[in-house]
């Protein structure tokens, strides 16, 4: 093999996964949540007694894959899940924790994604492409491909890089690149990891407190510190490569972060904020917050492919459990968090935790608005709107039809 990429992927398989670890977890994530799929690029209106073609191009060591799996087989899904990468390294490990879930809908192959339309794969209805893009030598080229690789009305989950976020590392991948590049990876690691803690207090990364992933191991340092082929993008520079495959943005995740209005304190900027198109709204967002350290978006070849509040919609928790969140919101007056270092404070109506108790995975907006005692949807809309944006906003709610 004479690709860097391919041999850094063989020699140190990404993220670095122990497959009897699938007994006591399943690592889930965005993008590629069945329940996000259906939201924000099917209107939460698929029908899941369809079959469901899916492709992970770039499927590493099967975060995704798994997950997938995992989560459609749980539905009972007629789900057909093609696992695509260079790597055979990574294909190895993810083929054993598909393996050790006893999970069995997925093809495994090895090759790269820019020669999808040899491979007569036919059309996906979705492609969940993770942190690959950015290592291409052509990105767009990649993308490319993948929408040619839609089933009509299908969607794309990507993950790429982001600038901002990213800040200071670029410089030390080229000092280490200087310094160490002739030599074999296993010695670059270890260089790596002799340089790091004795570096300038000035150095742009170690004064980037978010990224730490080189802390995890040895693949995630190669990943993050020793790539051949690495790119960032801003949200401008993810449209063009996004509208250059004829594609569209349906949402970042998490929505919120891409609001200009969480950053913007003065309300007379915050109103010329949301006066602007969505992805001028994102690119402000991006610019005034500085800890992006990716992009998660949904794609789609469509308009108006994400699920909206609608009396028969069923809202569903991602990951949470209605009586906790209700109790902590009763608590706090709303949700508290934080997005990569910044704090958040999310306040909510005060009638939210009556609302929040009533959402379990079953009832309608309409029942909902029933049995908290709102006599019509528009009162009921005027107290769900701000818990709406909150929840949907870091991506903790999500419609169903
Ligand atoms: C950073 S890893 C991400 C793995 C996985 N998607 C995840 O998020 O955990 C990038 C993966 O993309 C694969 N890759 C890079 N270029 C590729 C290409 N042209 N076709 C298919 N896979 C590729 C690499 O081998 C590697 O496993």
């Amino acid at each position: 093999m004479t690709d860097p990429v391919q041999d850094q992927y063989e020699a140190y398989p990404y993220p670095g996964r122990n497959p009897v670890e699938e007994s006591a977890r399943l690592v889930t994530g965005s993008p590629s949540r069945v329940l996000e799929i259906d939201h924000y690029l099917f209107g939460g209106q698929r029908d899941w007694n369809q079959p469901f073609r899916v492709l992970v191009a770039g499927g590493g060591t099967g975060d995704a894959t798994v997950m997938l799996a995992q989560q459609l087989h749980d539905k009972g899904v007629k789900a057909e899940i093609t696992y695509l990468d260079l790597s055979s390294a990574s294909r190895r490990i993810a083929e054993q924790r598909l393996a050790a879930r006893g999970l069995i809908n997925v093809t495994f192959l090895n090759g790269s994604l820019l020669d999808l339309a040899a491979m007569g794969l036919g059309g996906f209805d979705y492609i969940d492409c993770c942190g690959v893009l950015h290592h291409l030598p052509d990105p767009d080229a990649g993308l490319v491909s993948l929408a040619a690789a839609l089933a009509p009305g299908g969607g794309i989950g990507i993950m790429v890089y982001g600038e901002y976020g990213r800040a200071g590392l670029y410089p030390l991948q080229a000092a280490l690149q200087q310094l160490a590049g002739d030599m074999p990876l296993a010695e670059q690691v270890t260089l790596a990891r002799k340089l790091l803690p004795a570096l300038p207090v000035t150095n742009g990364f170690r004064n980037n407190r978010f990224l730490g992933d080189h802390q995890r191991g040895d693949a995630e340092l190669v990943d993050l510190l020793l790539h051949r082929q690495d790119r960032a993008y801003t949200v401008p520079q993810l449209a063009t490569l996004v509208a250059g495959a004829g594609l569209r943005i349906a949402s970042f995740i998490e929505p919120l972060r891409y609001d200009p209005g969480l950053y913007l304190t003065d309300p007379a900027l915050a109103k010329r904020a949301a006066s602007l198109p969505m992805l001028e709204q994102a690119a402000l967002a991006e610019q005034l917050a500085g800890n992006m350290k990716l992009h998660i978006a949904y794609l789609s070849h469509s308009d108006d492919t994400v699920a909206q509040p609608a009396p028969e919609a069923i809202p569903l928790f991602i990951d949470w459990e209605a009586a906790t969140i209700a109790r902590a919101v009763q608590q706090q007056g709303g949700i508290k968090g934080a997005f990569d270092g910044l704090p958040v404070t999310l306040p909510l109506p005060r009638q939210a935790p009556a609302i929040l108790k009533l959402i379990d995975g079953a009832r309608t907006l309409d029942a909902i608005r029933q049995q908290a005692g709102f006599a019509d949807w528009d009162s009921f809309m005027a107290v769900f709107r701000p818990i709406w944006r909150a929840l949907n906003g870091i991506n903790r709610l999500v419609l169903r039809f």
